[in-house]
């Protein structure tokens, strides 16, 4: 895509340090360098160390979050952590937007991870274009604007939460950090924040697609002009098919192969994949129900438990049996598209729950934290491609309601309803970054509107 001097648009993607928010954008840069964008991925140095395969079509840049060596610390602060993130992230962002000048490529846009908005200050500092890239679901980011202007609060004191275009919300439903406002109100505030300059931004791209939730988006783009939905930003070879370079690429030296060929030996839609993320821990008390709720479901299961959660697991839990496999990472999309998946059982992060949807697996949902019970609540309730269990006063899933829910899912006639939407919901997600999709056609308009 070449601006009128004849040089390629140029576009610095700025991702958040966290593997849920990396990946997806990294996955957004590739449709950007398929639209004949030149990019420069940028994250901190801390967090790039842990990188590998980077398309080679890309270039990498790195900035100061302030913690060149890691947050060490546990008392480190998520507030002091944010500070010194905006002020060290905007000199050396500075910094990296001089170099590329100098190197012959002005960049003409900075696409940020809304988690850093003073990145657009930084924007309008070089005179360049600024997209706030939304990583979280749309009805997430529309309770947290709702709390910006002023329209809810934490803590929550009404039973239900009414927010426009959204179903009626219990405090189950909501993101986690209402619940916890009292104990830590800091990552409310962070993700209220994003909202702060949101109206100053010159594009808002969110990961989603447009037919997953019109209402919503249509009431947005009223707002925000500018907001476009661009996803689902997962990689094309588990989608469209239609990008070339398409390794995988991001965090991957977790990698385990072992497990497709355990998968390769079992029957189409016999096994149950469970994975709970990237990054929370689960209380030992859960570990154990879903251990011993996996184990006499009487189904086959892949369970990835985490080298750092591995010690939770019960003495008397067998990792490698005839019926289940546990291992502590796998390639969640080989998985997920694998025919032998008949159900995901997930604590529904986002990039997860778009995962679930592309590739049509329909899903137990147990979400833990952030985001997570919103996007149960829109997976169960809105699109119907999945159940939730029910938990006790402790919040724990309970062998015998994991159980329930696995037979339910499996066997009865809801579980094939559900297999059904499942499946209408992947053909739309194929759809939307198709040649003349929603996805792609917003992709083509943000990228033309930078060639000045
Ligand atoms: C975090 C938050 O928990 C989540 O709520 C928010 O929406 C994004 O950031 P995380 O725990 O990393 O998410 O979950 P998720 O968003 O689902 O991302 C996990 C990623 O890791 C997915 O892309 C998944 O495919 C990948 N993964 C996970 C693997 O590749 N292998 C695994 O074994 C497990």
């Amino acid at each position: 895509m070449e601006k009128e001097n004849g040089k390629a648009v140029h576009c610095v993607v700025l991702a958040y340090p966290a593997q849920g928010h990396i990946n997806p954008m990294i996955q957004f840069s590739k449709r950007l360098l398929h639209e004949g964008v030149k990019v420069t991925l940028v994250t901190t140095l801390f967090y790039g160390k842990s990188l590998e395969n980077f398309p080679p079509s890309m270039s990498f840049e790195t900035i100061s979050d302030g913690f060149d060596n890691g947050r060490h610390g546990e008392g480190l602060k998520l507030t002091v952590y944010n500070e010194v993130f905006a002020q060290r992230g905007s000199q050396t962002l500075s910094e990296v937007l001089e170099k590329c000048a100098i190197s012959g490529y002005p960049v003409d846009c900075i696409i940020y991870d809304s988690f850093m908005p003073w990145a657009l200050d930084v924007a309008k500092k070089f005179g360049i274009a600024g997209a706030s890239y939304l990583t979280q679901n749309m009805p997430v980011n529309s309770v947290y604007y709702h709390v910006h202007i002023g329209k809810l609060r934490a803590p929550l004191t009404e039973d239900e939460i009414l927010i426009p275009m959204l179903p009626k919300l219990q405090h189950r439903d909501m993101p986690s950090f209402f619940l916890s406002y009292q104990e830590d109100p800091a990552f409310l505030e962070m993700l209220v924040e994003q909202f702060s300059n949101i109206h100053e931004a010159d594009w808002v791209l969110c990961n989603a697609f447009y037919e997953l939730e019109k209402e919503v988006i249509d009431w947005t783009t009223k707002i925000w002009p500018k907001f476009r939905t661009i996803g689902p930003s997962i990689p094309s070879m588990f989608l469209d098919k239609r990008l070339k370079d398409d390794e995988e690429y991001g965090v991957t030296q977790f990698k385990s192969e072992e497990c497709m060929d355990w998968l390769d030996k079992k029957a189409k839609g016999s096994v149950l994949y469970v994975s709970f993320g990237s990054l929370v821990p689960l209380d030992e008390e859960q570990i154990r129900e879903v251990a011993y709720g996996l184990r006499d479901s009487g189904r086959y299961f892949l369970w990835v438990v985490r080298a750092s959660e591995e010690a939770k697991l019960p003495k008397d839990f067998a990792k490698n049996s005839e019926k289940g496999l546990v291992v502590t990472w796998c390639s969640q999309l080989k998985v997920l598209s694998h025919e032998a998946v008949g159900c995901f059982v997930t604590h529904c992060g986002w990039n997860s729950t778009l995962e679930a949807l592309s590739l049509g697996v329909p899903v137990i949902a147990v979400p833990q934290w952030s985001d997570q019970a919103t996007n149960a609540k829109y997976l169960v309730d809105v699109w119907k491609v999945g159940i939730r269990p029910v938990v006790d006063e402790k919040k724990i899933m309970r062998k015998e309601a994991l159980e329930d829910c696995i037979k339910e899912l499996m066997e009865s006639d809801k579980g094939k309803e559900i297999r059904i939407n499942a499946v209408k919901l992947k053909n739309l997600a194929i759809e939307a970054v198709s040649e003349g999709g929603s996805s792609n056609k917003n992709i083509i308009e943000f990228v033309n509107s930078l060639k000045g």
